[in-house]
């Protein structure tokens, strides 16, 4: 290990996160009555400019009134090149009474954005008294953003997790795609002929670059890496499969944009029991190996050795935090 401790952010269980509009206080009891882990109350992008100040209000109301039982509440303001962005958080923070968990903030470009954000609301917290310290929810949706992630990610101690935007950066990008968050079959190589002369079409992952290296960052920074959205809401086999490939980098959990993806992400982002049941059956191994001298030994025909234990013990403790969770 280097000697350089990577310190955790406040950990939660943050497996779904679903999305509601500020502007549809409609959905708001359903989310609050659902299954997510974490809910964020959108003042950005799904609210249009001339709702904002009335979806201001809805969330505040809300934050306030509605029980959210154990789930993380979080507010997506607006964006620090609008004039939005200030009395999101003026009004959010002076007027809610320390349910708030998380603000999360979208098209992270500079170190700086975090920064000035952080700034107001530590302002704010002072003046109000709030003894609870607001969290950040950082979106890596933008060139800029992922260009600069190294230092976005380690701006401020309020920062708990990074989260993948794909329809943001695939603009920002100008890159082509098809559905929110899906495949591209543009993006995809004709293998070789085989003997019969055939070729096949190798899809391939277009957010792999991106979201492998947003995950790398949040690791070193000790932070939560979150997949974003997956737009098309009736496909719950595509949603399974880009939960499972985020899974399998290192993300912890995916968004919601619709109550029917909660429970797909929850699956996806829990391990299973098989998986649980290997981990703890390696500790034991290793137990015993350490017991008898050993540093590497065998379990089910496969070499197991330090780095597994690492892996069985994350796992494990992801396992209880999610049942402590209940
Ligand atoms: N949160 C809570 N409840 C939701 C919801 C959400 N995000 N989306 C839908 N629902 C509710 C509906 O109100 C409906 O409730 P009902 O059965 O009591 O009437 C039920 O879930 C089924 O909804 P459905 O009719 O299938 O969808 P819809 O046409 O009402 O809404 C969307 C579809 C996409 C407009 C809606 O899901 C939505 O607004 N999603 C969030 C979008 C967003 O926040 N985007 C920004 C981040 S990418
Ligand atoms: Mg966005």
């Amino acid at each position: 290990m280097s000697f350089k401790v990577v310190e955790e952010a406040t950990p939660r269980v943050n497996r779904s996160e679903l999305a509601v509009p500020g502007s549809n206080p409609k959905l708001f009891e359903k989310a609050a009555a659902g299954d997510a882990d974490v809910v964020f109350l959108d003042l950005e992008d799904s609210v249009a400019p001339d709702d904002k100040p009335q979806a201001r209000k809805n969330v505040i109301q809300a934050i306030n009134d509605i029980d959210w039982r154990r789930k993380a509440l979080s507010v997506r303001i607006n964006g620090l090149d609008t004039h939005f962005m200030y009395r999101d958080v003026v009004d959010v923070l002076e007027q809610t009474k320390g349910r708030l968990d998380l603000i999360m903030i979208p098209k992270v470009g500079t170190a700086a954005d975090v920064y000035a954000v952080d700034m107001l609301v530590t302002q704010i917290e002072a003046v109000m008294g709030h003894t609870k310290r607001i969290g950040f929810e950082l979106i890596i949706e933008t060139a800029l953003g992922l260009n600069n992630v190294e230092t976005i990610a380690a701006a401020s101690r309020r920062i708990e997790s990074l989260h993948f935007g794909v329809a943001d950066f695939a603009a920002s990008t100008r890159a082509r795609t098809t559905n929110i968050g899906g495949a591209n079959p543009d993006y995809a190589l004709l293998t070789d002929k085989g003997e019969d002369g055939a070729r096949q079409v190798h899809w391939g992952d277009q957010w792999h670059y991106a979201i492998a290296r947003m995950v790398v960052v949040a690791r070193a920074n000790g932070l939560r890496p979150i997949d974003g959205p997956f737009g098309d809401f009736s496909d719950a086999d595509g949603y399974r499969a880009a939960g499972r490939r985020g899974g399998a980098i290192g993300c912890e959990g995916k968004w919601a944009i619709h109550p029917s993806q909660v429970a797909l992400a929850n699956e996806v982002y829990s391990p299973s029991a098989k998986e649980v049941d290997k981990a703890r059956r390696i500790l034991a191994a290793m137990k015993q190996a350490q017991a008898e001298g050993k540093g590497a030994v065998a379990l089910d025909g496969r070499l197991i050795d330090i780095a597994s234990i690492r892996q069985a013990e994350g796992l494990v403790r992801r396992a209880d935090q999610i049942a402590a969770a209940g």
